[in-house]
């Protein structure tokens, strides 16, 4: 099926979602909109990212997408089955990947008489909606979950500012109560902080001494889409040819050199697109 799959972001966090899948499916086609213009969602309410989420949406369905991937966690955390209810395409979202991929690793990591813990460095709107400690109940009630806001991070990626001592000083300040509290699993939960994995890495094991696993939903997430594309029979067609569109809801040119810089230079130019917002039509949040 030569339909592209729609996925989204606040901003350039979710090309780390676009850059797993298109390893994992070179056939298929995406659209990329990154809401530039309303970046960050992750201080917001539950009802303003769910009411973004919905317009973001609706753009992507008038570009013809089979399957939508939700490349924030913000979003997945509010705004997921409000989603699914309302559009007609499978939606897939970064935070179930992503806790199921973490629990994995803290039960590989397990010590003898220890509680395996796991720990959420997310947005302070993914902190807040509880979404992670569900996921994680759903897959292992024994594994433990901590988690923490980390609401400098996203204005430091979007920045660009990734190396050096204030991303090193701001990490640390999050990631220290996490290790306290024994987490030998750190889960990225914002698809902008794998930007930011050298520092998180370093600063981690740091603190901890030793290797900390650092989990990143992006591949868990390209392989759930894999999965889904596969079940209902609408992969890529094995002849087609595959495109990448990136739409941005602001500083288009910003965004095409930022995504070039992180997808390679064969990216094409990224087009600004505007989001009328309107009354959101979702039913209520759960
Ligand atoms: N990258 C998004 C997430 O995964 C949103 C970050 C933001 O806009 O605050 O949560």
């Amino acid at each position: 099926m030569q339909a592209p799959v729609g996925v989204f972001d606040s901003g350039l966090g979710g090309l780390t979602v676009v850059r797993a899948l298109r390893r994992r499916m070179p056939r298929e086609s995406i659209v990329y909109l990154g809401d530039t213009a309303r970046v960050p969602y992750g201080t917001r309410s539950a009802a303003t990212v769910c009411r973004y989420a919905e317009a973001c949406a609706r753009v992507l369905t008038a570009h013809g997408m089979k399957a939508l991937v939700v490349a924030c966690n913000t979003v997945s955390a509010v705004a997921l089955e409000p989603l699914r209810a309302a559009l007609d395409v499978p939606v897939i979202g970064v935070v179930e990947p992503g806790a199921s991929a973490g629990v994995a690793a803290a039960l590989r990591l397990r010590q003898a008489g220890g509680t395996p813990t796991v720990g959420v460095l997310g947005t302070e709107g993914t902190v807040r909606s509880g979404a992670y400690e569900r996921a994680v109940r759903q897959v292992s009630p024994e594994v433990r979950v901590v988690t923490q806001a980390a609401p400098l991070l996203v204005p430091l990626v979007e920045e660009g500012w990734l190396e050096g001592d204030v991303p090193r000083l701001a990490v640390r300040r999050y990631v220290e109560p996490l290790i306290a509290k024994g987490a030998s699993v750190l889960v990225l939960g914002c698809t902008h902080y794998p930007l930011l994995e050298p520092v998180i890495r370093e600063v981690a094991e740091g603190l901890k001494g030793g290797p900390v696993c650092i989990v990143d939903s992006a591949e868990a997430s390209a392989d759930a889409l894999a999965e889904l594309l596969a079940a209902r029979g609408i992969e890529g067609a094995a002849t087609g040819q595959a495109r990448l569109s990136l739409l941005a809801t602001d500083l288009p040119a910003t965004f095409s050199t930022s995504a070039r810089r992180f997808l390679g230079a064969e990216v094409p130019d990224a087009v600004q697109i505007d989001i009328t917002d309107r009354p959101s039509t979702l039913p209520p949040l759960r």
